[in-house]
């Protein structure tokens, strides 16, 4: 029966990096998975995480299943992460969320629920938006509309174009939004660009559904959740998938929620219930370790402090890198790449076309997507003059 069923291609992403684990060459660089790297090209455990780890091992007394919607701690923590302490949906009560296993679980979660609502419903995805969320809502029944985002030329996001195709937007149907740090491109919409998305959702009737996986790692905690934040104190439901994968350095330990913003408590404990049943179908109940990790960080005034100057250590590096990277590659090269320093986050597109990016890899041994799209934060002291070198010999020809 099963030898009906042929080889898959591999991943895009992780074919690519696992290429360059198997390339030889002394010089290779791995930009394309979206892992943040230190300066010695590692992947770190923040010292928060670790020190509430070996808390948690001294006292852990059980292994038994979590909750259904996970831990109490790390769902009342994230929850005030992300939409503020002083948040009104959460004075009253109108925000239900359940710990799920990392963003992806989340956005899975939050795709349920939707089509549990409205069957068949309408997403509009941006115009590029990450490739995983296609499979993730359209294995649901989710369909999908596309929004103009990117613009090339610019470098920037094409916010007329936005609002545009978004005016085709109606009741019933759903915009997915990137909360900051837009992967791919790393352009995110100004304030003033998130209000006028308000506005529209407001008199159109449509919901946002924002993915938040890179909270901390734009401008920093507050800054990089401002619009979601506007999105919830205008609007009388919002779904939200948070990912603590990469601002806890948690990839590995599944950590994630999906968080409910409706009219009402009574329907936000709906959406919970909801949320359970389409979790006890799909994989029962979420991973313990990340989240009880997570929910210590979170609920512990020093190790909350320490978490959070790691953080914004990080998010500095990242910004200090793209500066780097501009003033390198124009060094090298007769473009301007001040995009680079505009952009948020971990990802940018070079601006190459798919044979440089191909030149590079083949030639270089420099892994990025085809599209030129690069994690910045694979970019490090040792490899950035020879990143920039290279990149300078391809556009030379
Ligand atoms: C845009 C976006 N959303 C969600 C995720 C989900 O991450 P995870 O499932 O690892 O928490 C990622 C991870 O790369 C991402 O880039």
């Amino acid at each position: 029966m099963l030898d009906v069923l042929p080889q898959m291609p591999e991943d895009s992403i992780l074919g690519l990096s696992s290429a360059c684990r198997s390339d030889p060459s002394p010089n290779k660089i791995d930009l394309t998975v979206g892992i943040y790297m230190n300066e010695e090209g590692v992947c770190p455990v923040f010292d928060a995480v670790r020190l509430a780890q070996q808390s948690l091992v001294a006292e852990e007394t059980t292994k038994a299943y979590m909750a259904p919607a996970g831990d109490a701690a790390f769902n009342q923590g994230l929850q005030r992460l992300v939409l503020g302490s002083g948040s009104a949906a959460l004075a009253d009560a109108r925000v239900s969320s359940i710990q799920t296993p990392g963003g992806c679980g989340a956005l899975r979660i939050g795709a349920e629920i939707i089509n549990a609502a409205a069957p068949g419903a309408r997403v509009w995805v941006s115009d590029p938006t990450w490739p995983v969320h296609i499979p993730l809502l359209g294995s649901v029944g989710l369909r999908f509309e596309t929004y103009r985002y990117y613009e090339p030329v610019s470098h920037g996001v094409n916010f007329d174009g936005m609002v545009e195709d978004l005016g085709r937007a109606g009741r019933g149907d759903v915009v997915l939004l990137h909360g900051c740090c837009h992967n791919p491109c790393g352009a995110d919409l100004t304030l003033e660009q998130w209000s006028v998305i308000a506005d529209m959702a407001e008199r159109q009737g449509f919901m946002p559904f924002v993915d938040i996986a890179y909270q901390g790692l734009g401008d920093g905690l507050e800054q990089d959740v401002a619009g979601l934040r506007l999105l919830v104190e205008r609007l009388p439901e919002v779904i939200i998938a948070a990912s603590c994968s990469k601002n806890m350095g948690l990839y590995r330990e599944r950590t994630g929620a999906a968080l409910f913003v409706s009219s009402s408590a009574e329907n936000a404990r709906a959406l919970l219930s909801q949320a359970q049943v389409a979790a006890r179908r799909i994989y029962s109940m979420p991973p313990a370790h990340g989240a009880l990790l997570a929910g210590r960080v979170l609920a512990d005034a020093e190790l909350k402090t320490n978490w959070e100057d790691e953080l914004q250590a990080m998010c500095w590096r990242i910004n200090g890198l793209r500066t780097s990277l501009v003033s390198k590659l124009e060094q090298n090269t007769d473009r301007d790449f001040g995009f680079i320093e505009r952009e948020k986050g971990m990802f940018s597109f070079l601006g190459l076309t798919r044979a440089e990016a191909i030149a590079l890899r083949e030639k270089h041994s420099i892994y990025m997507l085809e599209s030129s799209r690069i994690n910045v934060a694979g970019v490090n002291g040792a490899n950035i003059d020879y990143l920039a070198e290279a990149v300078g010999a391809v556009l030379r020809g």
